[in-house]
C-alpha cells in the first residue's frame, strides 16, 4: 500500500508532539508545522526514529501565502497529500469580553479558525486528487459551550466547528471528510497557562475545573490525539461533518 502523507499543524507543542510521537510509528510520511522550524526539528528529534519521513517547516498557521507553500512543499516532497490535522492553537487573553481588544479577538480568530479554512482551501484539490482523504480539526469544550473569561477564545472554536460541517457538505462526494476532535482540560502547557490567568490561585483553579469533569482528571494530550488520529486515518469512511468529544464525559452533564 502507498505510503500516506498528512500535515500536522502545532507540532511542536504538547498535542501536537502526541501526535508524532503515535504517527512516527506507522508507515505515514509527516509534515510537522509550528511556528517556529528549529522547535519543529527539537520535536522530531525528540521523539526518536519514525517509520515514515518527517518534514520540519516553520509557518504561520494564520498566514494565507504560508499555508499555501506548506501545502504546495507537502505535494512536491512526498508527491500526494491524503490528510491535514489541524492541532495549531493559542488561548489569547484569558479576559472578560469587555475587557478584551479588538486585536484579542481578531488573534485568537486568525490562529484559531483562519488557519482551518486555509488548510481546508489549500489542502482540498490535492486530497481529491489523490483520491480522497480527510481533515481533522481541533475544537475544544468550548467550541460547543461557553465559559467565562474564554469568550473570543470560544467564538474561535465555534467556528472551527461551523466550517467543518458546511466544508464536509462540501466535499463528501468526493470522498474527502472533515470531523472536530474537542478536547476538554488537557494537561498541556495551554491549559496551565489558562489556570494562572484565570485566577491568582491557579492550583484552586484547577482544582475547580477537576472536580468538575466527571472522571475527575485532565485528559492526557495522548488520549485526545489518539482520537485524532483515529479520525483522520483509520474511521469508517462514513463519519464525517462530526465533532467527538474527549472530555472524560463533562459535556455529557
Ligand atoms: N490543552 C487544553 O486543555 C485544550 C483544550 C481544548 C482544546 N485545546 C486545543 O488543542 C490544540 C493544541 O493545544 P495544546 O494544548 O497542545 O497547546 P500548546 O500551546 O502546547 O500547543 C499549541 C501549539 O500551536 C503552535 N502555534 C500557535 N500559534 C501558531 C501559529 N500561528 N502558527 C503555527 N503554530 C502555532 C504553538 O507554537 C504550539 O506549539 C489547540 O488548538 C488548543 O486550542 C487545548
Amino acid at each position: 500500500m502507498m505510503t500516506k502523507t498528512v500535515i500536522v499543524t502545532g507540532a511542536a507543542g504538547g498535542m501536537g508532539l502526541e501526535a508524532l510521537r503515535i504517527l512516527a510509528q506507522r508507515d505515514i510520511n509527516v509534515v510537522c508545522v509550528d511556528l517556529d522550524q528549529a522547535s519543529v526539528s527539537q520535536a522530531i528529534n525528540a521523539i526518536g526514529p519514525t517509520k515514515g519521513r518527517f518534514l520540519a517547516i516553520g509557518a504561520d498557521v494564520s498566514d494565507d501565502a504560508a499555508v499555501r507553500n506548506y501545502v504546495a512543499r507537502a505535494v512536491e516532497e512526498f508527491g500526494a497529500l491524503h490528510g491535514v490535522y489541524n492541532i495549531a492553537g493559542i488561548e489569547g487573553n484569558v479576559v472578560p469580553v469587555t475587557e478584551a481588544t479588538v486585536e484579542d479577538f481578531d488573534r485568537v480568530v486568525a490562529v484559531n479558525a483562519r488557519s482551518v479554512f486555509l488548510n481546508m482551501k489549500y489542502a482540498t484539490p490535492h486530497l481529491v486528487a489523490a483520491g480522497g482523504g480527510s481533515i481533522v480539526s481541533t475544537g475544544s469544550y468550548l467550541a460547543t459551550r461557553g465559559y467565562p473569561l474564554c469568550g473570543c477564545y470560544g467564538a474561535s472554536k465555534h467556528a472551527v466547528v461551523g466550517i467543518t460541517k458546511s466544508f464536509a457538505l462540501e466535499v463528501a462526494a468526493q470522498n474527502v471528510r472533515a470531523n472536530v476532535v474537542a478536547p476538554g482540560a488537557t494537561d498541556t502547557r495551554m491549559m496551565r497557562a489558562t489556570f494562572e490567568s484565570m485566577s491568582s490561585d491557579a492550583a484552586a483553579a484547577e482544582a475547580a475545573l477537576v472536580a468538575a469533569i466527571p472522571q475527575h482528571r485532565m485528559a492526557d494530550a495522548e488520549e485526545v490525539v489518539a482520537t485524532g488520529i483515529w479520525l483522520l486515518l483509520d474511521a469508517p469512511s462514513h463519519i464525517t461533518g462530526q465533532v467527538l468529544r474527549v472530555d472524560g464525559g463533562l459535556s455529557a452533564a
